[in-house]
Order: C-alpha cells, then structure tokens, then sequence
C-alpha cells in the first residue's frame, strides 16, 4: 500500500477565522416521532478549512447523514448555528440559501441518484438547468465536468450501461458542473468493489488537490485514511477528532490495466 506523510494536516478543530469555510456551533438536531425524540445530533461544533479533505465516521445512526444535511445546508439544526463563509445560515433568506448551496456546494451520494432513462450527460447538465444557464453552454461545462472524471466516451450512456463507478464518476461530474468550492461525499463508496471506490477516492482526492474542500462521510476506516483529517462521531457527539499521519493516496494504490500489465510481461 502506498502512503505518505503528511506533513499538512490540520490538528483538530484550530483553522485560523478567515479560511474556515463551514462551521457547525453548537448544532443539534432533535427528530419528533410523534411521542418518540431522536436526538441525532447533540451539540456539535467543527470547523472545516478550505482546502481540506476531510472524513466524518462513525457507526450506523451515530448522526453522520444529519450532520453532512445541516452543514451542507439541506437541512436546519434544532439548535445551534451553521456558518458558511463567515456568513451565518440563519440569518440568510430561503432563496439566499438555496444560491449559496447550490453555488458552492456539491453533493455525491452512496447510491448516485441518477436518474435512471436520462444519459450521462443530461444527468450532469441538469443543476445547470435549475441555475438557468443556456443550452450550448450547459453542454461544453457538462462535458468538461465528465472529461475530468475519465468518462469523455460514455457521455451518451444511460445509468444502467455505466458500471457502478462510472455511475458514481457521473454522480461526482454532476456535483463539480455549477463549480462548488465544496463537495461533500456521504458514503461515495459504500456501494461500489474495491477498485471502483480507489477510483472514487482517487477523483475526490485530485479534486482536493485543485482547492476543493472535500468532507466524506464514511463508516470506513481505510476510506477515512485517504483524508487529511478524522472526525469521529458517536450518538451524535463528536468524540475524536485526529490528523492523519499516514495519509492513502489512492494515485498510488490503483493497479494498472490487465492489457497493460500483460504488455510488461511480454
Ligand atoms: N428524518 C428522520 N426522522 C427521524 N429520525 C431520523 C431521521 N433521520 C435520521 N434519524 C435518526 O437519527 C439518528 C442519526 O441518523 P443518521 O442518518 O444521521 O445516521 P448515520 O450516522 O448517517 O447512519 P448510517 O451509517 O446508517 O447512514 C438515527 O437514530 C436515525 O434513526
Ligand atoms: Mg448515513
């Protein structure tokens, strides 16, 4: 396995006021279920750098959905603020909010949320048609998204004619079109083999390296490892929060292609 230090890491919480670019203070959130409370969240307070990649784990329930939700802007917290910014969430109208998530935040879910007889290039273009920009236009970003995750010669493929990772490389292309200056990733690789989701931690981490600030929601230590940093949530608390000394680079980890190999053996 190939690793390397890194020398980079952020130590816990401490980013200096100007380049935090999320902030959760203090956020809980209570769930009602009629005469149940789920408390999912019970005051938790992160602050996520720019620039940073950034893992999220914990067990099954622990909270780390709700939590990617509020900071992701998706959802509101019971108590407590988010901050984007420097700006506080709150205080920002419903179409404000919708502008900054849809603007700056990319989202990439575990079971890609494509739809379904749409093809890879519609799927991409189409937060650009919620942003309203013009049809040629909407197609050169497309493209130019699905060509940085690898996938130029599919882009007329629907869904069900793409593997699981190249689905998932089309879920990541759709996130990175509007241009987010964050991407938050919520189990990118729970469904995928062990060579796709290399190939998913290998796009999100090059992502990260052009200055995008990647959050992954993960219960996977190995995926967790390919980040720079580990929060670690239990029963909705943050409990740990570490810098990782021995980072994965996925670059280093995916093996090359059977007809590649072969060429060097004979
Ligand atoms: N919409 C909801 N209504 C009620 N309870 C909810 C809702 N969403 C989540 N919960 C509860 O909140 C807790 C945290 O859920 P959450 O989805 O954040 O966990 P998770 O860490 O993402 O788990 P997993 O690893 O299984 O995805 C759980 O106990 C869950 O049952
Ligand atoms: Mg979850």
């Amino acid at each position: 396995m190939s690793a390397m230090p890194d020398k980079g890491a952020s130590v816990d919480a401490g980013c200096d006021e100007a380049r935090t670019v999320l902030e959760a203070r203090a956020v809980s959130k209570c769930y009602h279920l009629g005469e149940v409370e789920v408390h999912a969240l019970r005051g938790v307070d992160l602050s996520i750098c720019e620039g940073q990649m950034l893992s999220i784990m914990g067990p099954s329930g622990s909270g780390k959905s709700t939590l990617m939700h509020i900071i992701g802007l998706l959802d509101r917290p019971s108590n407590g603020s988010v901050v984007v910014e420097g700006e506080e969430v709150s205080r920002m109208a419903p179409n404000e909010l919708a502008a900054v998530r849809n603007r700056r935040i990319g989202f990439v879910f575990q079971s890609f949320n494509l739809l379904s007889r749409t093809t890879a290039l519609a799927n991409v273009e189409l937060p650009l048609v919620y942003a309203g920009v013009a049809g040629a236009e909407r197609t050169r970003r497309a493209q130019e998204a699905l060509e940085r995750v690898g996938l130029a010669d599919r882009i007329g493929h629907l869904p069900n004619q793409l593997s699981g990772g190249q689905q998932q490389r089309v879920a990541i292309a759709r996130a990175l079109v509007t241009d987010p200056s964050i991407v938050l990733a919520d189990e990118p690789t729970g469904n995928l083999d062990s060579a796709s989701g290399i190939e998913v931690m290998k796009i999100l981490q090059e992502l990260n390296e052009h200055g995008i600030t990647v959050v992954i929601v993960t219960h996977d230590d190995e995926v967790a490892r390919h980040s720079q940093r580990i929060v670690h949530i239990r029963d909705g608390r943050i409990v740990r929060d570490e810098a990782v000394a021995v980072r994965i680079l996925a670059a280093e980890r995916e093996r090359p292609l059977v007809d590649e190999a072969e060429g060097v053996g004979l």
